[in-house]
């Protein structure tokens, strides 16, 4: 384990610790020497670095995605911490320990796994029963979904993420389910649980979360599709208009065609699942970006570039809603 993580790091602060070198920008100084511009990680977050000419040398000889071993000082830059790396090289894969590096749900994954069996329970379409089951009785499959991540950045991308944001997905259209009431629920439910089961192969996830040339090639919703149509292809009498509404609401769980859907949703189920998909995500993109600025005393945020804005993040906010509830 190491013993500087991120999150813990102060201006000031001496460090000598391994960091996964999630970025790397070699830049020309104006008298001609070199400068990089470094991003590195753990579990607990990241940060830029810096590291000048001395350095760059030894950077030649690290990629991204390496883990690295840096000696350098951490210091304030425009409001921000960053490292001025003294020294870098490469730490070889037997001194890494993948747990440092990997962000994990703060959430007790088994109960969030057995909330997510509990909806299956729910399931009355013997068919959809008989998929839920292959699905999971296939303990390889399931070992990964209950660890993958639900993204590289965006939102949910921590071990864990995928599963917490399937529960999100399924108490949210259990709700949504519950105004339209002619929404058919186990429809919803099996969907739900499978909608981004293609990230399982979207990415792989070791010392750092990131595609897998699967994932580059073909992404989760075509791997999904794909997933899920040779687990029904197994179940004897599956009939085809509701292998057709599953597999559709697989393709269209993304809403718009910019946003990755090959097919925009046709009916009423597919289009609470697209809604509910995209809330939480949304949701979880605005609560992680709050997240990272808490304590920075900070108005607003960065541009999002998944939110294409910048998001107020000032932390008082609350307190004042509490404080004007009061008054009244
Ligand atoms: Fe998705
Ligand atoms: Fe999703």
């Amino acid at each position: 384990m190491k013993s500087q993580y991120i999150e813990e790091l102060k201006s000031g602060q001496v460090v000598k610790e391994n960091f996964i070198l999630s970025r790397k920008i070699l830049r020309e100084k104006k008298d001609g020497g070199m400068y990089a511009m470094l991003e590195l990680s753990d579990r607990t977050g990241s940060i830029e670095a810096v590291a000048w000419d001395n350095v760059v040398e030894s950077l030649r000889s690290v990629s991204t995605g390496d883990v690295v071993f840096v000696a350098g000082t951490v210091n304030e830059y425009n409001n921000r911490l960053q490292i001025v790396v003294q020294s870098l090289r490469r730490t070889n894969d037997a001194d890494i320990d993948p747990k440092d590096f990997l962000p994990e749900t703060e959430e007790d994954t088994d109960k969030v796994f057995e909330e997510i069996v509990t909806y299956r329970k729910k399931v009355k379409d013997p068919h959809l029963i008989s998929l839920l089951d292959v699905f999971f009785k296939d303990t390889r499959l399931i070992t990964q979904f209950k660890v993958a991540p639900a993204a590289k950045r965006a939102h949910h991308a921590y071990l864990g993420g995928l599963m917490v944001h399937t529960r999100n997905v399924l108490d949210l259209t259990e709700h949504i389910a519950q105004v339209y009431t002619s929404a058919n629920r186990d429809l919803l439910i099996t969907a739900g649980i499978l909608h981004d089961i293609g990230k399982v192969y979207e990415y792989q996830y070791i010392k750092s979360i990131d595609f897998s040339t699967e994932g580059r090639m073909l992404g989760h919703v075509v791997i999904g599709y794909e997933l899920v149509a040779r687990l029904i292809q197994g179940i004897p009498d599956f009939p085809d208009i509701l292998r057709c509404k599953v597999l559709h609401m697989i393709l269209s769980h993304h809403g718009e065609f910019e946003w990755g859907a090959p097919k925009l949703p046709v009916f009423v189920e597919a289009l609470i699942l697209h809604f509910a998909d995209n809330l939480d995500s949304k949701v979880a993109m605005m609560t992680e970006t709050l997240k990272k600025y808490k304590g920075h005393d900070r108005e607003w945020s960065d541009f999002h570039p998944f939110l294409e804005r910048e998001l107020y993040v000032r932390e008082d906010d609350d307190e004042q809603t509490k404080h004007d509830e009061v008054e009244r």
